[in-house]
């Protein structure tokens, strides 16, 4: 009974090992002919790359998840070193490089490498560019499932033909839906159709081409709920937005009012004040003052409020203790009005920039992969000496949190 039972244990154990490593494809030289009849996820591995043995079980457990829930998406992996052309074509110049190929495009995978992250990327950016919601029911549904969604209303246009464009580049960030004005629930109104709204907030908001400049870079500030939980992770996506990110520095765990009544003022400012702010600013809070100090090069004392600038290094710290939305605001218009006092990055920090660019750019390609193994004090020492940008160190701070 009990050798039985062994048997079937070790014969199952057999079959998944077996199935595992077989869910994975290793790829060779040929992928470069075969790779266009399917739409292939792949890690671009080196054998001798810690990173990639890391990410060894999780690339398995992909492979396996992705071919029994039946999805068209082939799981591959390819030793980069052995095939390096074929890599180099792909553009592969880190180790490991996760990229998801659908016809003659390739989408670099850049988020957390979870199982779940990457199968929810695999399986986006695999479908449809544009999906299309024919009927109320179908609209409620997808609503519920995304916290953020982009819709198309309208028949063919050229502002249809600039929604595929963008989607085309952004899909490795959002979902892109489309669907007649019918379909629309009744608080919807618009002035004119063709439109594109993004839904996210429990309201929605029309892109207004005169306001908001180009489709892709709204598409970039819009694709963020109003009110975040920021992380190394969120702060480095938020870099792309040249948004101010208003945060609230607190400690989780500390359910004492200074810490928080912060984060609800945050967040109210956040909902009521929506229609002032949200084009320019990006609301939310962090748990624990380690990564902004180390960020900021400066002592941060939690419970706090930083707004920081994503398009230069500066940022700013309210001058008295936040206590109220008024507070807040207060705060918030005394940076829009230029009476805050930045900090960081001052004139002369931009000049000696400029000119330790060339110097600096060629230093960060060769020693990026020492640094991803220092400290964040050493990289605070490389912020100082090679005078990165502010989105530089971030960068820097989250692929050391991931790795
Ligand atoms: C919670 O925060 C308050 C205010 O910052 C502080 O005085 C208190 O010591 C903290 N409590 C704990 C348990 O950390
Ligand atoms: C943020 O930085 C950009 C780029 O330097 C600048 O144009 C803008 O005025 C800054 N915003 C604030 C509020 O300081």
């Amino acid at each position: 009974m009990a050798a039985a039972g062994l048997c079937s244990f070790l014969a199952t154990a057999f079959f998944l090992l077996a199935s595992s490593s077989a869910l994975v494809e290793e790829l060779d030289e040929t992928f470069k002919e075969t790779r266009q009849e399917d739409v292939w996820l792949v890690d671009f591995y080196a054998p001798w790359c810690g990173h990639c043995k890391k990410l060894e079980p999780v690339w398995n457990e992909v492979g396996i998840e992705m071919r029994s829930s039946g999805s068209p998406v082939r799981v591959g992996k390819m030793d980069a070193t052995v095939h390096s052309s074929i890599a180099s074509e792909f553009g592969v110049r880190g180790f490991p490089t996760i990229k998801l190929l659908k016809s003659d495009m390739a989408y670099n995978y850049r988020g957390p490498r979870t199982k779940e992250d990457i199968i929810e990327f695999a399986n986006r950016v695999a479908g449809p560019l544009i999906r299309p919601l024919p009927s109320q029911q179908m609209f409620d549904h997808v609503q519920k499932r995304h916290s953020v969604l982009f819709l198309y209303v309208g028949v063919e246009s050229t502002l249809k033909e600039k929604f595929i464009e963008v989607a085309s580049e952004l899909i490795v960030y959002t979902y892109f839906f489309s669907a007649s004005e019918e379909v629309l629930p009744e608080y919807v109104t618009l002035n004119e159709v063709p439109a594109v709204l993004v839904f996210k907030d429990s309201t929605y908001f029309v892109y207004d081409e005169y306001e908001d400049g180009d489709l892709s870079s709204w598409v970039n500030k819009e694709r963020f709920e109003g009110y975040l939980h920021v992380d190394g992770f969120t702060l480095y996506e938020l870099g792309d937005t040249g948004k101010l990110v208003a945060v609230a520095v607190i400690d989780e765990k500390n359910n004492s009012v200074e810490h928080t009544g912060l984060k609800s003022i945050v967040q109210e400012v956040a909902r009521d004040y929506r229609d002032h702010f949200h084009r320019d600013f990006q609301f939310g809070h962090m748990d624990g003052n380690d990564y902004i100090n180390s960020l900021l090069m400066d002592e941060v004392q939690v419970p706090t409020i930083v707004v920081l600038n994503t398009s230069n290094q500066q940022y700013f710290l309210p001058n008295k203790k936040v206590e109220n939305t008024e507070d807040l605001i207060q705060f918030i218009n005394s940076i829009l009005d230029g009476t805050a006092e930045a900090q960081g990055g001052d004139g002369i920090l931009q000049r000696i920039k400029r000119v330790a660019y060339d110097a600096r750019s060629t230093v960060v390609v060769s020693k990026m992969c020492t640094w991803l193994y220092t400290t964040p004090s050493e990289i605070i020492y490389v912020y100082y000496h090679y005078l990165f940008s502010f989105t530089e160190v971030v960068k820097l701070m989250f692929f050391k949190s991931i790795l």
